[in-house]
């Protein structure tokens, strides 16, 4: 090897680096001699790197969606008048898919909905049907290896880890029937137009729970839309009644028309969307009428290789002007159930003075906090 070949080598080895930007975050992760600290370790997730980073800046991207919403809106600032325009300075959208609501997540989404801490919400007919059921039944912790078949024999249906008895849908079966049948005599007596929306409001009404959150969306006024509302055991009910007392019309174009109106009418708007599918495309379309959510919080499983909605990142929506081409959107990878919870914590539970005004719920009133258990 000549020395021009080491020279070369050496070069390229030690090539010299440009100065960062001023500012640029140093990666240092929690260090456990501080003692447990929880506080500490979130903190410390910006820090840390990888989809640990994601979170943190999805804890800034939401911080800034709750300042911006804390802001008075101006009656003039408003385009016009409506009546599904928010009042808040940022009207904040949370999308979530049908499972979470079977998890444990309902509990952080029900937190949202009972203080009034978001404005919109977009689920799927899972994500409504199994918060009616759980105020009826339980769901249960099974494994995500239980044999399907021997399940089905005990009538015992499986979301991934998730066990849930038939007998809950025969149950939900049972208190929606007669709902369905007034809302066809008002149709037909009264001339009431329902729509998807509508009728999760009416529902959310009459299930009277303060462990639901369409119950907590109905007090509160938070309009919950779901367009597919016939895909799940909703619609297996819609169907038999179809047979029983024809004639109940859901109107989805009252409805988008609606959805859009919230985006258009907005001052600033912020999207957190958990999950894919039909709940991330609707919030983002949505947003698309106003040319782009000005803050976004994407947390999901999906990958883009395939060219799925589900998998998009970011910056695909920014190309379609579903988020505005200022955004600082964040996008992380993880289930949800991982990190919701977390994000709540840091970010609406946080600042719930503020955001509530110090108002309690009667739920919140009765609640006592038992003792913290180790459990480990
Ligand atoms: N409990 C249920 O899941 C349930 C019940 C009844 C009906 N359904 C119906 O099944 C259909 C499909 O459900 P869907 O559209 O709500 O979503 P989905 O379950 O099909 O999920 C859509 C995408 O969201 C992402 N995702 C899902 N769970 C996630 C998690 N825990 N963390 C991060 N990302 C996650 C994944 O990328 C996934 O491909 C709907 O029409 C729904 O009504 C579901």
């Amino acid at each position: 090897m000549s020395d021009g070949d080491i020279s070369n080598a050496r070069e390229a080895v030690l090539k010299p680096s440009c100065e960062l930007p001023e500012g640029t975050l140093k990666i240092r992760g929690y260090d456990f001699n501080q003692g447990v600290d929880l506080q500490a370790v979130m903190d410390s997730f910006i820090t840390t790197g990888f989809q640990a980073s994601n979170l943190g800046l999805a804890f800034q991207e939401i911080n800034q969606m709750i300042e911006k919403r804390l802001e008075p809106v101006e009656e003039a600032e408003g385009k016009k008048t409506d009546e599904d325009r928010s009042k808040a300075g940022c009207t904040i959208f949370l999308g979530y898919t049908s499972n979470l609501i079977s998890s444990g997540i309902r509990e952080s989404i029900r937190y949202l909905a009972e203080h009034k801490m978001v404005d919109v919400i977009v689920t799927t007919a899972g994500g409504i049907e199994e918060d009616f059921i759980k105020c009826m039944s339980n769901t249960y912790l099974g494994d995500f290896k239980l044999s399907g078949k021997e399940l089905r024999l005990k009538a015992i249906n499986r979301i991934g880890n998730l066990l849930v008895p038939n007998d809950n849908y025969c149950k939900f079966e049972d208190w929606l029937m007669p709902i369905l049948d007034q809302m066809l005599l008002e149709q037909n007596e009264k001339g009431t137009h329902w729509t998807p929306s509508k009728m999760i409001n009416r529902l959310g009404k009459e299930i009277n729970n303060t462990e639901s959150v369409c119950y907590w969306a109905y007090k509160n006024n938070i309009p919950v839309f779901s367009p597919a509302l016939t895909d799940g055991s909703l619609g297996d009910i819609l169907y038999f009644h179809s047979f029983k007392k024809p004639g109940l019309i859901l109107d989805i174009v009252e409805d988008i028309r609606r959805l859009n109106g919230q985006a258009v009418f907005a001052k600033k708007t912020g999207m957190i969307i958990l999950g894919g599918g039909l709940v991330k495309h609707h919030i983002c379309n949505a947003n698309l009428m106003r040319n782009g959510a000005d803050y976004a919080v994407f947390v999901n499983t999906g990958q883009e290789f395939d060219g799925s909605d589900s998998g998009a990142n970011p910056d695909e929506a920014v190309s379609w002007g579903k988020i505005s081409k200022d955004a600082k959107p964040v996008k992380v990878y993880a289930d949800a159930t991982l990190v919701f919870p977390l994000i709540v914590s840091q970010t609406f539970a946080t600042h719930a003075d503020k955001l509530t005004g110090g108002k309690k719920t009667d739920r919140q009133e009765k609640h006592v906090s038992p003792p913290p258990k180790m459990l480990y």
